[in-house]
């Protein structure tokens, strides 16, 4: 059984003040609900006073990126020991964001997922292709390559806690959500290149979110195919009452 993740991936919105005011609003919405891990992504400003305010709740908190190593003169970073000694246990890694630009590599993906893994960090991998590999049938490969990459010499005893989030890049924040079927496709794509590369057991086991602008009025359908377990959500998220009806899909 693969529990549903639904996150939250706030990018650069929100101070730490407007973070505090969406969890008064957002966590009395949700107390109570178990059917899935609900895990948002602040700005790192903002990390550790959510990470603060959600503790005893059914809410986690995680960090859009960090670096691989634990210190060193890396201007703008921040390490693996410094978001576990706040209390963080997720991160974000290889975001399309961050592909596309800053430079993001899945050979920095894949350092920086075994320093989470290493550090109890559980990494949500975000993997996804661009229109024009779409459309000249490179989705495949793509994903495939993506996932091969970023998991290069990753035990499959390391892989266990691993999450994937399956984002097409054409459908990130453009209001065009990649249809339940093609993202099941998909997910069925990066499922058996987990198998390739790990085990079986992980392919079955890992959970693949989609993410593109998912929203309360599409969640549902998506969450019907039985390939996808969970949503990334941006733009939706920083609303508590849409992120609410996300988290509450039927
Ligand atoms: P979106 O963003 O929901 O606004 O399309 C998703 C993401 O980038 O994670």
């Amino acid at each position: 059984m693969r529990k549903p993740v639904i996150a939250g991936n706030w990018k650069m919105y929100k101070t730490p003040k407007e973070s505090l005011a969406f969890l008064d609003a957002f966590l009395p919405l949700v107390e109570g609900h178990t059917r899935d891990e609900i895990i948002l992504f602040p700005t790192m400003s903002s990390l550790g006073y959510v990470i603060d305010a959600a503790q005893g709740t059914n809410v986690r908190a995680g960090a859009q990126n960090m670096h691989w190593l634990n210190e060193g003169p890396y201007t703008g970073q921040t390490s693996p020991t410094m978001l576990v000694s706040i209390g963080c246990r997720h991160v974000l890694l290889g975001h399309s964001e961050q592909r596309l630009y800053f430079n993001e590599t899945y050979e920095r993906v894949n350092l920086k997922l075994k320093a989470a893994i290493n550090h109890g960090i559980t990494p949500i991998v975000c993997v996804g292709e661009l229109l024009g590999e779409r459309e000249d049938g490179k989705t495949e490969e793509t994903l495939r390559t993506q996932v091969r990459s970023a998991l290069r010499n990753v035990s499959s005893n390391e892989a266990r806690r691993l999450i994937i989030a399956y984002e097409p890049i054409w459908a990130i924040g453009t209001g065009s959500t990649a249809s339940p079927e093609i993202a099941a496709e998909a997910h069925s794509i990066i499922r058996h290149e987990l198998a390739h590369c790990c085990t079986q057991q992980i392919a079955d086991g890992t959970r693949i979110l989609y993410g593109g602008s998912v929203k309360p009025e599409n969640i549902g359908s998506l969450m019907k195919q039985e390939e996808i377990d969970g949503a990334l959500v941006g733009g939706a998220s920083l609303i508590p009452t849409d992120f609410a009806r996300i988290v509450q899909y039927q």
